[in-house]
């Protein structure tokens, strides 16, 4: 029985101006797990996951990572964790190439080991023929692969992704989902947030649905049709939350010039 990589325990985050973010979240992810956090915009999955890998700094409750607490083992969890954030900012004068080498430093990864790592990575997100160009110059879809490569330059035992496929076209994205099944495959734990129903249902082995700052059900796809008695994942989705994807995807439409070709 693999044990729990990640346990939360009734973590909560109030933003200045009493914005309760999250409201008092508890679960725990397996080791190996493809675990997937679904939910509406502004549902408090981004807050969630920026606790848990300590960019945010939490109101209260519990995070254990790999049997580490959080506060006293900040440095140790940093080593077996990597992420791609939504709204952490490339740097814009830098190449994809100098910026994998730096983070390979920052892991103080030997010179010879990082440029192994990043001639794998580059193929695996298929950015070999420009990863000698600033990332300025990258499409979003460029950008979202990047963050993936520097995300794994350490090989982390557990990666936490935000909204991987945001802005994606189809290739870009079966791309990426394709990936990060075969690391899971290979063992890596990994921790996703998305507002995307087909998402969390080709790719996670346990989903909690979020709403409002809070868990409102978990568990896999099948177990969470059978305890509502729901037709899918869209039906226990709209039970659950009482939302409606449909309103987003209008959103989305007009934001996203791939969307179109999407639906
Ligand atoms: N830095 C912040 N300051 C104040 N409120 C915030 C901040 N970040 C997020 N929020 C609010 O917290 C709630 C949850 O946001 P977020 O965690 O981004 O949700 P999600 O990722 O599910 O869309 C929203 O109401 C959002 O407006
Ligand atoms: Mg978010």
């Amino acid at each position: 029985m693999p044990g729990n990589i990640i346990e939360v325990k009734d973590l909560r985050k109030t933003y200045p101006g009493n914005v309760e973010a999250v409201r008092g979240v508890s679960f725990h992810v397996k080791e190996g797990q493809f675990y997937g956090f679904l939910g509406p915009n502004g549902a408090g999955k981004t807050t969630t996951m920026n606790m848990l890998v300590n960019l945010v700094k939490r109101t209260s409750g519990e995070i254990i990572i790999d049997g580490q607490h959080l506060d006293q083992h900040a440095r140790d969890i940093y080593a077996k964790i990597g992420f791609a954030m939504q709204e952490i900012g490339l740097d814009e004068t830098a190449t994809a190439r100098e910026m994998l080498q730096l983070h390979g430093r920052l892991y103080h990864l030997p010179k010879e080991r990082i440029e192994e790592q990043i001639t794998k990575l580059l193929k695996l997100v298929e950015l070999e023929k420009v990863a000698d160009r600033y990332t300025s110059t990258y499409s979003g879809g460029m950008r979202r692969r990047f963050d993936l490569a520097l995300s794994l330059i350490h090989e982390p035992k557990v990666l936490f992704l935000d909204e991987p496929t945001q802005g994606l076209d189809p290739h870009a994205r079966q791309l990426i989902w394709n990936h990060l099944r075969d690391l899971n495959e290979k063992g890596m734990t990994i921790f996703l947030t998305t507002h995307f129903m087909d998402e969390a249902e080709a790719l996670c082995d346990h989903i909690a649905i979020m709403d409002k700052g809070q868990i409102v059900t978990q568990g896999s796809v099948e177990e969470l049709v059978t305890k509502h008695q729901a037709k899918n994942l869209e039906d226990v989705f709209l039970k659950t939350t009482g939302s409606n994807l449909g309103d987003e995807e209008v959103n989305l439409k007009a934001a996203d010039p791939y969307a179109r070709s999407r639906m």
